[in-house]
């Protein structure tokens, strides 16, 4: 069950955090994985007995030879992860900065675009694509413009690849997790964030990467055959109303 055994994985962002619990996971249920990142992940690679390939996925070129890399042992791939991305910090809108935003689509979503672009090219027929979207990309973060407006586009173009892809058999889905105990979550500019996740989030945690990584995994096995286009909460009941013990917090502060 789950089984990723003789299947090629590209997971981008993989030198920490989600990226790097997916990588763990990936080659625990026996997938080859190629690591996409911009940073130096040699070491890590070698330890972990999978592959390396410098990756900036805002550089089309950097992709397309990431993909080329990756599909030459088996000559396909089965499973991309679209997982690399920033956080900017925290702005308003009244103080937006176009090179912010320019920065947050030119890494969150043309890096998803590009992984699509040129890793469907080397995917067999039953492979499967999982872009990471975000919460944010689902709702509103005042001070987040730039990461949610990128992370909404990265839902949408979830649901037109997997309409375009269905011909090949290939499924598109995104997930879209609450604050992730990672490094980003503590990137600095995001002590808000971090806050608000804390006070507001139903189970009074932060989500582990392992947690995404199981999702992810799920979905990028063939036990999950009928499941496309779609955008998937990972956010312990946030989105799903207001917890009790949140609400007499609130009221609570308030007097
Ligand atoms: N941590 C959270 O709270 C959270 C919540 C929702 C969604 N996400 C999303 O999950 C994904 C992974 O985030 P994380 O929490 O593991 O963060 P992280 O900062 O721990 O890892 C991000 C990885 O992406 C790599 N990276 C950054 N820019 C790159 C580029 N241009 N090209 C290639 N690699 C690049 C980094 O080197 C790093 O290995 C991101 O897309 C993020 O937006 C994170």
């Amino acid at each position: 069950m789950f089984s990723l055994k003789d299947k090629t994985a590209v997971i981008t962002g993989a030198s920490g955090g989600i990226g790097l619990s997916t990588t763990k996971r990936f080659i625990e249920a026996g997938a080859k994985v190629f690591i996409g990142d911009i940073k130096d992940s040699t070491e890590l690679a070698n330890n972990l007995g999978c592959t390396w390939v410098k990756t900036d996925v805002s550089n089309e070129e950097s992709v397309k030879n990431l993909m080329e890399k990756a599909s030459e042992d088996h000559g396909k791939i089965d499973i991309l992860v679209n997982n690399a991305g920033i956080v900017l910090p925290n702005k308003n809108i009244a103080n937006a900065d176009v090179n912010e935003y320019k920065r947050a689509l030119d890494i969150n979503l043309m890096g998803v675009v590009y992984g699509m672009k040129y890793g469907q090219r080397h995917m067999n027929t039953g492979g499967a694509i999982v872009n990471n979207s975000s919460l944010a990309g689902i709702i509103g973060f005042a001070g987040y413009g730039a990461y949610c407006t990128s992370k909404a586009a990265v839902v949408e173009i979830t649901r037109v690849a997997a309409i375009e892809l269905a011909d090949q058999n290939i499924r598109v889905n995104c997930i879209c997790p609450a604050t992730v105990n990672t490094s980003m979550a503590y990137a600095k500019g995001n002590e808000l964030e971090l806050k608000l996740a804390e006070a507001t989030l139903p189970q009074r945690r932060l989500c582990e990467p392992e947690e995404i990584a199981a999702l992810i995994h799920f979905l990028s096995s063939d036990d999950c055959k009928f499941l496309s286009g779609q955008a998937i909460n990972v956010d312990g009941g946030y989105t799903a109303g207001i917890a009790m013990p949140i609400i007499e917090n609130m009221l609570g502060d308030a007097e």
